[in-house]
């Protein structure tokens, strides 16, 4: 049988979404857990941290990737992950995702920058899933999305459609604060899109309300204009039901778009009354 991969080979499929699976072998010295499907066939994940046997034994360098990359102190940063933590994502569960969030050094940046990483907030079990841009300068220092000015209007627009914030979960396209409170870069967006596609499994909301234009057209991967984008329910990627609003930071500046807002959250708490059965 051929060597099985090695860590940094097997963190490079992963990161580019290729599933890799290899026939089991039942040795309590292997270097892999197992984990049984319902294919009868088994998927293999190196356990978290561990050594792999490429640091005792030389192997080929892969294609594309300089000999020693991984290595740690040896290697472009690029190369390097920050932690050989190697379980992905779409298996963390949501203590190992907080914590894989909040050691991410994905954007060079925006980990320069950042106080703290912002995960989000709210009630794990939500209807609702909120999803804003990313956090600003008051939610990088207190580490919770929404607290300043905009959050201070989202509180009150949830309240009027009869929802505490505690009642509903919060979080961003990005979980650090972009500088100056620049837009997000696309790189970024997609460098961070792991987490809250992990979050949104999690906690398994009946609607997203994606609020302002960044969060609409990355959750949509669109570049339509947000008024084009309001009004009208869209279906998330995950299949949850997903409806367009204006940012509050936009509605603090423009009021006389806050009753458009309020019909969007009224669509929204439809979405989910008509998805229970209910028919007000
Ligand atoms: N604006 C956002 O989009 N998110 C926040 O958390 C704060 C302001």
């Amino acid at each position: 049988m051929s060597d099985p991969l090695n860590a940094l080979q097997r963190y490079y499929l992963e990161a580019m979404g290729i599933q890799v699976w290899e026939r089991c072998v039942p040795d309590q010295g292997s270097r892999f857990k197992v984990e049984g499907s319902k294919t009868g066939k088994v998927v293999q994940r190196p356990s978290a941290l561990e050594p792999s046997p490429s640091s005792q034994t030389p192997e080929p360098a892969m294609e594309g990737v300089p000999e020693g990359a991984g290595n740690v102190g040896e290697g472009p940063d690029l190369l390097k992950p920050s932690t050989l933590n190697l379980e992905p994502v779409t298996t963390l569960d949501w203590q190992q995702l907080r914590e894989r969030v909040a050691e991410c050094r994905s954007c060079e940046e925006l980990a320069a920058c950042r106080t703290q990483t912002v995960f989000g907030v709210g009630n794990r079990d939500a209807d609702w899933l909120i999803i804003g841009e990313a956090p600003g300068a008051d939610e990088d220092r207190q580490g919770e999305p929404f607290v300043g000015r905009a959050g201070q209007l989202l509180n009150a627009m949830l309240r009027g459609i009869g929802l505490e914030r505690e009642q509903v979960y919060i979080a961003n396209i990005l979980k650090c604060r972009p500088p100056e409170n620049r837009d997000p870069k696309p790189e970024e967006a997609a460098a961070c899109s792991a987490f809250l596609q992990r979050q949104i499994v999690l906690v398994q909301p009946r609607v997203i309300l994606a609020v302002g234009r960044i969060a609409a057209q990355n959750l949509l991967h669109c570049e339509t204009p947000i008024g084009k984008l309001r009004g009208t329910v869209h279906r998330h990627e995950s299949g949850v039901p997903l409806v367009v609003t204006y940012h509050p930071a936009y509605l603090l500046r423009s009021p006389l778009e806050k009753r458009k807002a309020w019909g969007d959250l009224c669509l929204a708490r439809r979405v989910i009354r008509e998805a229970a059965g209910q028919t007000s």
